[in-house]
């Protein structure tokens, strides 16, 4: 392949700024600006960064974001009251609940995450935007999935007839990429904790997709000659990030990888502020 490394972060400064002239166009005929709220509770170092991050891209591309900050003690109906007061906000047009929640809220995220309207879910997590999926439209589906999906076209990889092995079966990663690389008639294996002979699943990968958040999980003796590697996990090991891939003992045996940091990270945020404008334009209802 031409390009070995394939760059996440040009792919999204360059839909970053697309967007941030369609925004434009659309504030000027319309006086409206797109406007997302980034629910945050407790004091997670982790999430504070992720959700800092999101707010400053927004604010390049134009987009207002506002910060909901609740305390870690907040009581279930007292988070389900801020999602519902978001959602009656008519200038706000998407919604982000960060995750994870604190240890006492945890076991109710599906319960929070179902209260956000549909139509202001830009983390795609609502159940009628996963069920949108499985019909394969991806409009307002989550935000790491769609940022993959677009890095392999902007390469020109082809995913037609390929066998692709996701390591992750998560709701925001494994799960949506399974219906979008169907759609682009792939042949696709999940696996996780339980599967069994999981090498051999990943050595026989065209496109070998990992989230498992350990970091050096694939070294090159996992990989087939010529695979296309895509690391999505994130780990902070001593301020420092990690993929799962250890990537310069890949390099050599495949034929492209992505890197960490400046891989799939920029993208989810990208497709985060393309969702946010996607939500903008059904609810002022002017494409
Ligand atoms: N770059 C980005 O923008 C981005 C976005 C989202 C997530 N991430 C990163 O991706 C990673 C996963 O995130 P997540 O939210 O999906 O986490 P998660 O819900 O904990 O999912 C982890 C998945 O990996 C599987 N797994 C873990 N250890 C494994 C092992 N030893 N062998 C096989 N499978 C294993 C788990 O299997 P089980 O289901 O059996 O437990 C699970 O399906 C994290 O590092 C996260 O930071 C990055």
């Amino acid at each position: 392949m031409e390009n070995k490394i394939l760059n996440g972060r040009n792919l999204a400064d360059k839909l970053n700024l697309e967007l941030k002239e369609e925004i434009n166009k659309f504030v000027k005929k319309t006086g409206i600006k797109p406007k997302l709220a980034a629910i945050l509770v407790g004091e997670d170092p982790a999430s504070e960064v992720y959700v800092n991050i999101k707010r400053k891209k927004c604010a390049e591309a134009g987009i207002e974001s506002i910060l909901v900050k609740l305390d870690k003690e907040i009581s279930n109906e007292e988070l389900l009251n801020e999602i519902d007061k978001l959602n009656k906000d008519k200038t706000v047009h998407g919604i982000i609940l960060q995750l994870p929640l604190p240890n006492k809220l945890r076991e109710s995220t599906n319960e929070f995450i179902e209260k956000i309207f549909p139509l202001k879910d830009v983390d795609g997590s609502s159940p009628i935007n996963k069920g949108m999926l499985f019909d394969y439209n991806e409009e307002l589906a989550a935000c790491t999935p769609k940022g993959i999906i677009a890095l392999l076209e902007y390469y020109n990889i082809d995913l037609k007839g390929k066998d692709v092995v996701i390591i992750n079966r998560s709701n925001l990663v494994g799960k949506p990429l399974i219906f979008m690389l169907l759609k682009r008639n792939a042949t696709v294996t999940v696996c996780h904790t339980s599967t069994k002979n999981i090498e051999e699943h990943m050595r026989r990968a065209d496109i070998l997709i990992v989230a498992v958040g350990i970091p050096n999980f694939i070294t090159q003796e996992k990989i087939k000659k010529g695979a296309i590697i895509i690391d999505v996990g994130q780990s902070r090991v001593e301020g420092k990030l990690f993929g799962d891939v250890d990537f310069d003992d890949v390099l050599e045996r495949c034929a492209a990888i992505t890197p960490t940091p400046g891989g799939v990270g920029p993208l989810t945020v990208a497709f985060l502020l393309q969702n946010t404008f996607i939500a903008y334009k059904k609810q002022i209802k002017i494409y």
